[in-house]
Order: C-alpha cells, then sequence, then structure tokens
C-alpha cells in the first residue's frame, strides 16, 4: 500500500488576513511517496532537494503523522515516508505546511479516509509548532483544502473555504535569504491601535467580499497590512520598490508572503501575472540577491 501525493506551497496572511488568511498555489509544490507498513512506527526514509532531520520526532511530516496516529488508535500500522523538496524551506511559501499538511492527507488515505479534510488541518498544525513554535493555520489549511481558506477562529478550531475567483493569478518572488517565522513573529508588537485594528478589518472583510464578488477592483483596495507588514517588510530586500513597480505593472496588490521573504502579488489574468514576474525580475536583477520567480494559479 503505497501513495503519491502533491503538497503545494501556500502563500499565507494574503496582506490583512495576518494568521486567519492563505491560498494554495499550483506550484512550486512538494511531493510525497507515504507506504503503509505493518511494522509499527514513522520512518523518514529519504528526503531530497533539502538538508531536513530525518528523526520523526524533529520533523514536521513525522510529528503531523504522530498527531493523526494519536487519535487513530490503531496498534499495528507504521509509515515509511520520502519527501521531494521543491519548496525551500525558509522561503515563507509554506514550506513546512507543505511537509505536514502532505503526510497527514496520504497517511490518512491509506487508512481509509477515517478524517475529514478539516480533521486534518489541526494535526497538520503540529507540525507548524514544531517549525515555528506556533500552530498557525494560514498555511496548512490552504494546502489541505485548497484556495483560499479563512480561520474564524483557532479555539475552537473554525475553518471554512472561500470562494476563488477563476481568473485570479500569483506571482511571487523567492529571494534566496533565510528568515525564520519564528524571528519575524518574535519581532511583532502584541498590542496594536485600534485605529490600526479597524483598517485591517476592514480590510479583510472587503477582501472575502471582493474575493466572492469577483470584483477586482475591491479585492486590490484590500490588500492592505497597517499591522504586521510595517515591521516585517524591514526585512525584505527592496520591498517597497517591489510592490510599487508590481502595481505600476498591473497587479492588483500583494505583500509578504507569509512570514517571508518571498513577496506575492496577486493579478486579474495569466498576461499580467506575467507582467508582474518581468518586473519583479528588473527589480531584483541588480541587487545581486538570488532569487526565484513563480507565476502560479489558485487551486
Ligand atoms: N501567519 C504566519 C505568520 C504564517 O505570518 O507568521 C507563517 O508562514
Amino acid at each position: 500500500d503505497s501513495i503519491k501525493v502533491f503538497a503545494p506551497g501556500t502563500v499565507a496572511n494574503v496582506a490583512c488576513g495576518f494568521d486567519v488568511i492563505g491560498l494554495a498555489l499550483n506550484a512550486p509544490g512538494d511531493e510525497m511517496i507515504v507506504k503503509r507498513s505493518d511494522t509499527p512506527g514513522i520512518r523518514i526514509s529519504a528526503i531530497h532537494g533539502a538538508d531536513l532531520p530525518l528523526d520523526p520526532a524533529k520533523n514536521v511530516a513525522g510529528v503531523a503523522i504522530q498527531a493523526l496516529l494519536q487519535k487513530y488508535e490503531a496498534t499495528k500500522v507504521g509509515f515509511d515516508v520520502e519527501i521531494f523538496k521543491n519548496i525551500h524551506p525558509g522561503s515563507g511559501i509554506g514550506s513546512s505546511a507543505a511537509s505536514s499538511a502532505g503526510a497527514v492527507v496520504a497517511v490518512n488515505q491509506l487508512l481509509g479516509e477515517p478524517f475529514t479534510r478539516k480533521q486534518l488541518v489541526r494535526f497538520a498544525m503540529e507540525g507548524e509548532r514544531l517549525a515555528s513554535g506556533a500552530a498557525h493555520a494560514d498555511n496548512v489549511a490552504p494546502a489541505i483544502l485548497g484556495g483560499f481558506t479563512l480561520v474564524r477562529s483557532y479555539r475552537p478550531l473554525d475553518i471554512t473555504t472561500i470562494h476563488t475567483p477563476k481568473d485570479l493569478w500569483v506571482t511571487v518572488i523567492h529571494p534566496q535569504i533565510e528568515v525564520k517565522t519564528s524571528d519575524a513573529r518574535e519581532i511583532l508588537k502584541q498590542k496594536i491601535l485600534m485605529t490600526d485594528a479597524i483598517k485591517q478589518w476592514g480590510n479583510v472583510a472587503a477582501l472575502v467580499a471582493g474575493l466572492y464578488q469577483e470584483n477586482y477592483d475591491l479585492i486590490s483596495r484590500s490588500l492592505e497590512d497597517v499591522i504586521v507588514e510595517p515591521i516585517r517588510s524591514i526585512l525584505i530586500p527592496a520591498f517597497h520598490e517591489l510592490k510599487l513597480k508590481c502595481k505600476e505593472a498591473g497587479a492588483l496588490g500583494g505583500g509578504i508572503s507569509g512570514s517571508g521573504p518571498s513577496v506575492f502579488m496577486l493579478s486579474q489574468g495569466e498576461e499580467n501575472a506575467r507582467k508582474v514576474a518581468a518586473t519583479m525580475n528588473d527589480v531584483y536583477a541588480p541587487l545581486g540577491v538570488d532569487y526565484k520567480i513563480y507565476v502560479s494559479q489558485i487551486n
């Protein structure tokens, strides 16, 4: 019994929705092969493309599967996991989430689907806890459920999917510098101003309305983050220039992907998304920082 799954990269926060909104990309994504065995235990047999721990207690996929098995309560079952990483760890496009999500989706299939997709989100969050110290769900939820997702509440966990306009595309640039999610969370303020909060929840609500109405102007106006971006953007080379030039090139808007250093831009249509990719390239080529650019639909 063996299964191969595709685990998509994800963009968390989507500007205004810190820790609550996320979306799933077509590319990049990881692949995982999971085999069911009668020998109890979780074994990570190999990880290709990244230097990550094989010890299942220190690997997000191992920890996520363990969380699932604790609820499944079967004794004579084990799993061998092989991971092909295309999403760079520390990129801000949900690398740890892809491994956690892919692992629990694969194991659930091999067990005959005892859990719903929404239930799997909670197990995958344990992988996120290991990776960043915070069991945030805004990467694992879209990785498992697809499209746009919204975390209404963490306690109790209440997650819902959001309508994804067909013609909405994402362009992501990944500067090859590492920003640890735990560090990028530590620098945030614990208290915010009421005036900022009002702007932020106005934008979150309008983004959701814009997605349902397929109203690209409203989506564009809503892609604003007055709370997290002003602090984290200092970690990203040429962030403000990048954002400005991409909007001039036709992007609806964007921001930091997850906790960075990747930056995402949303566009209406593939042609605009490719123009934005070319603009990102123009801004980054002279900087002397290595980078990768991805153009993707959301699903
Ligand atoms: N919402 C999380 C954060 C996502 O911004 O810290 C991390 O990828």
